[in-house]
């Protein structure tokens, strides 16, 4: 039987990225919709679930996208809610890329050093990435600080993770200049930086600065980088003792993890890849025992 990917945006154009990756990832057909909501999926789900028999249903999958995560997760929601019984599709939800760039930036770091019991750190941990990235920390048992400029959003990202990850380590903190963020990162040993494209957070010597800094990863691909010191292609280079990743070195895993997700769906049809199942296939496909 074919394999059918298809792909519901919440933009009003389906992503050409994600449609690249489905193509790579070796769908047979992909059919995408933008201007996707919870409001209107319902009917295109039906098309998806009522038209294969329960033991074909494997060879149809659904992937969620689009800019903003916070829809896409409405969405994906929507999607489960819709089917019962063995009447259902895999589903990946991966917006702007969140899921599959924060598991392939945790899983590097984990290439490197276990993450338990160690303190970390996340610039811009409200943003998608971010708070995705601060959730996987947790999960491996790191104490986690998350930053924002305002104490009240980082606040908040605290409180979903500790409703997400059982007796999570996290704490809230404020910063709005390099000198109140260098000073924050003192005596954390692994920093992730998640800010928006083109925010530089930590400025050129700032790693050196940092004591007891073991690993630093910068997801930020737009210049001036997200931590000056780290440029865009690092992949596990070693700066002034402190083992470095920026957003290409991590973003060939991240390709990988996001075509091996989508090959994954034709499994069975039950599958939910959202943060932690992709964090999973990320340590996986990274070499990884979990
Ligand atoms: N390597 C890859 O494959 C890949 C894939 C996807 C994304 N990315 C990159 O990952 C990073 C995070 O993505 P995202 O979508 O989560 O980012 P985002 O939502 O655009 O921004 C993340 C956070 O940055 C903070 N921020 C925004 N403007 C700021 C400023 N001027 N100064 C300081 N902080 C600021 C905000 O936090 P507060 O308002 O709470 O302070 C925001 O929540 C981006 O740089 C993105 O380009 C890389």
């Amino acid at each position: 039987m074919k394999t059918i990917l298809i792909q519901f945006d919440t933009d009003a154009q389906p992503s050409v990225f994600d449609r690249v990756v489905a193509v790579d990832a070796g769908v047979d057909h992909l059919f995408s919709y933008g201007g996707v909501t919870p409001e209107t999926v319902t009917g295109l789900v039906h098309g998806a679930m009522f038209t294969r028999g329960p033991g074909d249903l494997k060879s149809t999958a659904i992937f969620v996208g689009g800019s903003q995560a916070s829809d896409g997760e409405a969405l994906a929601k929507k999607i489960q809610k819709t089917f019962f019984g063995p009447m259902r599709v895999s589903v990946m939800m991966d917006s702007n890329g969140c899921n599959t760039t924060a598991a392939a930036a945790i899983a590097s770091g984990r290439k490197q050093l276990s993450l338990n019991g160690l303190n970390a750190i996340v610039l811009g941990a409200t943003g998608p990435v971010g708070l995705r990235a601060a959730e996987l920390l947790a999960v491996e048992k790191a104490t986690v600080t998350l930053v924002s400029r305002t104490l009240e959003r980082s606040e908040a990202a605290c409180a979903t993770i500790r409703q997400k990850v059982e007796g999570a380590s996290v704490k809230a903190a404020a910063a709005s200049t390099a000198e109140e963020v260098e000073a924050l990162c003192q005596n954390h040993q692994v920093i992730v930086a998640a800010g928006a494209a083109g925010v530089c957070f930590l400025p050129e010597g700032s790693l050196r600065k940092i004591a007891g800094l073991k690993l630093a990863i910068d997801l930020n691909a737009v210049p001036p980088n997200g931590i000056a010191d780290v440029s865009a292609m690092d992949k596990a280079v070693e700066k002034s003792g402190v083992i470095c990743y920026g957003a290409l070195g991590v973003g060939g895993l991240k390709m990988k993890v996001h075509r091996q997700c989508i090959a994954s769906l034709f499994e069975s049809n039950d599958r939910v890849l959202e943060t932690r199942a992709i964090y999973a296939q990320a340590l996986k496909t990274a070499g990884i025992e979990s």
